[in-house]
């Protein structure tokens, strides 16, 4: 039997790492680790509490008084806090224009990376983030960073938020997503960055079956190395 390794998956926004990390585990029958769910789920609850999320102390008590559960479902995964189902509600508006704030402070994030490593430990997992390749899983066997054009990303989010009826202007979208590459890149601690070692690509004009196949083949490179 294949040794089940750890696939570590970055990028900004958009840049389709969700869509393809599922798709891929689900052809190797692998979990699938959402890590960006789960600070999205931190700064849902941290916003409820009306909690200054200026203030990383405050912020890593909260998660420490919080669980949060990645639960495999039809549709993908589903988001419990404390038990509380918020999978929608952890994608509204307000919590993205947010996350980024919140995952900027060590105390949270040393201890979600706490939390995404243990998760990780019996391999078999494709986890997808900003900083798996470079910190939570620095000895994954395949690293992949995913990017595309800000235009693109930016069209992404138009076309899936059309499909549920939202109508959000393009040029909106287009400054939301850059604002958070900016904030996730010039973070002090694990920013958003390329792995040394990780195999990068554009996915600006690839289809999505693109990718996954591209990504397999390099999984496949690896466990016949
Ligand atoms: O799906 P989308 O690209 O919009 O974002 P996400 O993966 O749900 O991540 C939301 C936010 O969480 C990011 O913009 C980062 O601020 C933060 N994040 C992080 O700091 N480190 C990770 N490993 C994953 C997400
Ligand atoms: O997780 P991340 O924020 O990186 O991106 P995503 O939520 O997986 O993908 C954003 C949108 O782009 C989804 O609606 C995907 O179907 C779409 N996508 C695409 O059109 N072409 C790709 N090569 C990858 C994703």
């Amino acid at each position: 039997m294949n040794k089940r390794i750890q696939i570590a998956i970055d990028g900004p926004a958009a840049a389709g790492k969700s869509t393809v990390a599922k798709k891929v585990a689900d052809v190797l029958s692998y979990i699938y680790i959402d890590t960006g769910a789960m600070y999205r789920a931190l700064t849902y609850k941290a916003l409820k509490k009306d909690i200054d999320l200026h203030d990383g102390a405050a912020l890593g008590m909260l998660l420490d008084e919080t669980t949060i559960k990645l639960v495999p479902s039809e549709n993908g995964q589903k988001v419990l806090v404390n038990g509380e189902d918020v999978t929608e509600e952890i994608r509204y508006q307000n919590v993205t224009n947010h996350v980024s704030l919140v995952s900027q402070h060590g105390e949270v994030r040393e201890e979600m990376v706490k939390r995404q490593r243990e998760m990780a430990t019996e391999g078999g997992v494709v986890m997808d983030g900003r900083d798996i390749g470079t910190h939570v899983l620095p000895n994954a066997e395949v690293k992949i960073f995913l990017k595309a054009s800000v235009e693109e990303r930016a069209l992404r989010r138009y076309k899936e938020q059309k499909q549920k009826g939202i109508e959000t202007p393009l040029d909106q979208l287009k400054e939301e997503i850059a604002t958070r590459d900016k904030l996730d890149s010039e973070r002090e601690i694990s920013p958003l960055i390329k792995a040394e070692d990780a195999f990068e690509i554009d996915t600006t004009s690839m289809s999505i079956e693109d990718v996954v196949n591209l990504i397999l083949k390099k999984v496949k490179e690896r466990s016949e190395a």
